[in-house]
């Protein structure tokens, strides 16, 4: 119950974060930690929406400490590291907060902190699945355990660069043009936000032909029965994440439709994870 309320919190964290960004209120509160200095700021919609993240924030930290303590007492050996990882990302990630705010919004910092909370949801999803209790924390890289994690950092990994994509202004780096980019399928000058768009969907292309091929092999052979409708969702997931990316171009990143990729991004994230961890499972590691 703590686990999936914290995750839920995180994925609502993420994409009121992703709005207010979107909407151009990131900097409505000028100073950290308060706002405006005050403890309830000016009530415009702005700096409501960015002290509103602010509150969820608190919130999902806190929530978060809880089920990091309840964790940590449940596990035992090697797996015990894990909540406490999580709550050292977490301070990490309250100083990121500060700085993005105080230096205004550097590429490299706003693209971290949103990795950061990327790998902190990873590690709730790792808690919220492995409660300590029926299901005892496990770790494999056997066999198809091995390509679902790797899934999982892949599709980690294509996230944290679509970060990159947006805050070094690259969303529009190909024109309003797909799949191809500024009217060719490769452009002869290939550089700066035109390479980062591009390398975006190039993993987007990588993602979608693995899983292809592993729902491919859960259709034909027996041995992925545990996990085949966990690989359909993943899939249908990503068909409707590349045509949303798609709509995020022609649409010239309408706010809503980067909210919906994103929102998508954290689905497959999460079903990922959770293919890898009941294959883990079920496999008896
Ligand atoms: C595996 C598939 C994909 C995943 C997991 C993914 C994930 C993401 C994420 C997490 C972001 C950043 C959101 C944020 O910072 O809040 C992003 C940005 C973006 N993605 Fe994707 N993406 C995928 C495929 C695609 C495809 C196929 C396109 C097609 C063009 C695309 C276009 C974009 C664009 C344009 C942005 C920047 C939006 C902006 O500037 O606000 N993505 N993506």
């Amino acid at each position: 119950m703590l686990g999936k309320l914290t995750v839920f919190l995180l994925f609502l964290l993420l994409v009121w974060g992703n709005v207010v960004s979107g909407l151009g209120a990131g900097l409505a509160c000028p100073d950290w930690p308060l706002c405006y200095g005050q403890y309830i700021p000016p009530l415009k919609w702005d700096i409501i929406l960015e002290k509103g993240h602010r509150v969820v924030a608190a919130l999902t930290g806190g929530v978060l400490i809880g089920l990091c303590v309840q964790r940590l007492l449940r596990y035992r050996g090697w797996s015990r590291v894990l909540p406490l990882t999580a709550v050292f990302f977490l301070a990490i990630q309250i100083l990121l907060g500060r700085e993005v705010v105080l230096l205004k919004l550097p590429v490299n910092i706003t693209t971290l902190h949103f990795g950061m909370a990327i790998a902190i949801l990873s590690l709730a999803l790792y808690m919220a699945f492995h409660d300590g209790a029926e299901n005892r924390p496990r770790f494999s890289l056997r066999g198809i355990s091995g390509v679902l994690f790797v899934l999982c950092f892949l599709v980690l990994v294509q996230s944290v660069f679509g970060a990159y994509v947006r805050h070094s202004g690259s969303g529009l780096g190909c024109g309003v043009d797909f799949p191809r980019c500024l009217g060719f399928w490769i452009p002869p000058h290939i550089s700066g936000s035109v390479m980062i768009h591009l390398t975006h969907r190039l993993i987007a292309y990588a993602v979608l032909l693995t899983v292809i091929a592993l729902t491919v092999s859960a259709l034909i052979t027996n041995n992925l029965g545990r996990i085949k409708n966990t690989l359909f969702a993943v899939l249908a997931l990503l068909l409707i994440q590349v045509a949303v990316g798609a709509g995020v171009v022609y649409t010239e990143l309408h706010v809503m439709g980067t909210a919906f990729h994103l929102l998508i991004a954290l689905l497959i994230l999460s079903a990922v994870a959770y293919a890898w961890f009941n294959n883990m499972k079920e496999t008896g590691v």
